[in-house]
């Protein structure tokens, strides 16, 4: 018999990157679920504010840059996961005559090597049926000046999830591929043009509204309890990339 769409009571989801934005909301909506909620991030005010904030039961401290640190968190999880969810760190743009390359290699270390070693980490500890989803964008989709590494990051993990949700089987694997979100993130990425980004995405989006981490987190919850999704890129952009940028 499907897994109940709708309840995650007493599942032990975990959020890495559940402090802000599109992880604190999902910590949030999983917590109202039901779920026992485990959240990560570097900020430890931040991170404890936030556990108080959606009930999460630990709040644990994790930079996604660190493999040591990761191994760590995972040997004080407890022994049985159900659900998690990877968020973390924001996208890296950079034309190719200004690239870092030691930025570059932090970037595909924490996003393609790192993606692999929670994807393994996971092994024999998320239970069967339970998932793994990582969030990704549709904003690199077409190509552009200093898009190149959010593009090989958003193409990557897309390969991983589809190879992973072969390789972690019966566990499911997925992406959430989001456009404008408003979120910290995105508050500071645009500085004081947040609002006219904000207005613009109003007037042109499909929806007709800005999509919120809300509703990113909803499709995230929806992928933990629909048991028949995996291997898959979902996106959440409002419609955003059927627009002319
Ligand atoms: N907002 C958007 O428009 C948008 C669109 C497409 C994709 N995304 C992706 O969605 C994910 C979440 O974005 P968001 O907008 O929700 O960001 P956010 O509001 O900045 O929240 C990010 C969360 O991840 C934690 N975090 C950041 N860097 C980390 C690291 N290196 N290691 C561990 N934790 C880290 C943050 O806490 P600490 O800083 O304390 O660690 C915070 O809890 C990101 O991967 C982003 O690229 C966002």
């Amino acid at each position: 018999m499907a897994e109940s769409m709708t309840s995650l009571t007493g599942q032990v989801v975990v959020v890495m990157g559940g402090s802000a934005g599109i992880g604190l909301e999902t910590a949030r909506q999983a917590g109202a679920a039901g779920a026992r909620v485990v959240i990560t991030g570097r900020d430890r005010e931040r991170l404890e504010k936030a556990a108080v904030e959606v009930g999460a039961e630990r709040a644990m401290t994790l930079d996604l840059n660190d493999a040591g640190q990761l191994g760590q968190v995972f040997a004080d999880l407890p022994e049985q996961l159900d659900h998690i969810l990877v968020g973390g760190s924001g996208p890296f743009y950079a034309p190719l005559p200004e690239l870092d390359f030691d930025e570059a290699e932090r970037f595909m270390n924490q996003h393609l090597v790192g993606s692999l070693r929670i994807a393994r980490l996971c092994i024999g500890r998320v239970r069967a049926g339970g998932s793994l989803t990582f969030i990704s964008g549709t904003g690199a989709r077409r190509p552009g000046i200093g898009l190149m590494m959010a593009a090989i990051g958003t193409a990557s993990l897309s390969a991983i999830v589809a190879n992973a949700a072969v390789e972690l089987a019966p566990i499911r694997v997925n992406t959430v591929a989001a456009g404008f979100v408003d979120t910290p993130l995105s508050a500071r990425l645009l500085g004081d043009q947040l609002e006219d980004r904000r207005a613009e995405l109003r007037a042109t989006l499909p929806i007709g509204r800005v999509v919120g981490p809300e509703d990113v987190a909803a499709l995230v919850v929806h992928l933990m309890t629909n048991g028949a999704l995996t291997g898959a890129t979902y996106d959440v952009d409002g419609g955003q990339q059927l627009l002319s940028r």
